[in-house]
């Protein structure tokens, strides 16, 4: 059963000490991520989460559209306000994506995979997405903020993603409550996120063991160009390692995981 989205049947679940506290419901924003970008800017403390039943405009990486259609799905933004300098930040990402799985992946009747940079994916459907944007100034991270859309019981979905994307519901053959699924993604967010501070060898090491296409042949389609390897795993800084056909490691900034054999 799908519970009402409300702050209060998320905050009823809610294990985390600052994340999510305060926590805003939206039944429709344009999008969740630009809308914290203005709170963020007036000066809104770190922690607050910003969720919405629907998105006008939301939005994906590499300028896509986030699909966000009402009464069926989550999509939130935390608001970060960490001390890191420029230059020196974290992957942010890479810890949203393990609290994903690690939030999630029990849900499912398997494993979840990780594709960099950062899509949760189950047998090769997309079930989450992270955009992760930072705002700085000449020394310093101002604020981040992390948006997460995950599908959670929507039956279809449009033609152009339907051999790709999935929701929990496709998967399991049952609905699942978001206000539940919200507050266990917060709370393994907040965990992830610290670890990322504390401990981000640990990051790195269980983002990688939620790929199973590392050690593998991929293809990286980076704009029109597309490099084809042997995918070596990650960097400390979250960019991904390649061997191209000539034996060269590669180090991949941005990118898509086009092909991969898992
Ligand atoms: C991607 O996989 O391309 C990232 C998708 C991120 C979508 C979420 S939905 C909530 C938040 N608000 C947005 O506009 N985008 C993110």
């Amino acid at each position: 059963m799908d519970r009402e989205l409300t702050p209060a049947a998320v905050e009823s679940r809610l294990t985390t000490r600052w994340l999510g506290r305060p926590l805003q419901v939206e039944a429709q924003v344009d999008s969740t991520n630009s809308r914290l970008h203005e709170f963020a800017r007036r000066g809104a403390a770190e922690g607050l989460v910003l969720v919405a039943d629907s998105q006008t405009s939301g939005r994906g990486r590499q300028q896509r559209q986030w699909h966000s259609p009402p009464g069926t799905n989550l999509y939130f933004s935390v608001l970060l306000r960490p001390e890191w300098p420029v230059g020196a930040t974290p992957p942010l990402s890479l810890a949203a994506g393990v609290a994903l799985a690690e939030a999630i992946g029990p849900l499912l009747p398997a494993a979840p995979v990780l594709k960099w940079p950062n899509d949760l994916l189950f047998q090769g459907r997309k079930l989450a997405g992270i955009l992760v944007e930072a705002q700085t100034d000449r020394q310093a991270v101002r604020y981040a903020i992390v948006g997460i859309g995950v599908n959670v019981n929507q039956e279809s979905f449009p033609e152009e993603l339907a051999e790709r994307a999935g929701s929990l519901r496709g998967v399991t053959g049952q609905s699942h409550d978001r206000a539940e699924v919200l507050a266990r993604l917060l709370g393994a967010l907040e965990t992830w996120i610290e670890r990322l501070q504390s401990s981000p060898a640990e990051v790195l090491e269980t983002w990688q063991s939620y790929a199973p296409w590392i050690g593998r042949p991929i293809a990286v389609t980076m704009g029109q160009a597309t490099l084809t390897g042997t995918a070596l795993g990650l960097t400390p800084d979250g960019t991904l390692r390649l061997r191209d056909a000539a034996g060269r490691e590669q180090v991949i900034l941005s990118g898509d995981v086009e092909q991969a054999a898992y």
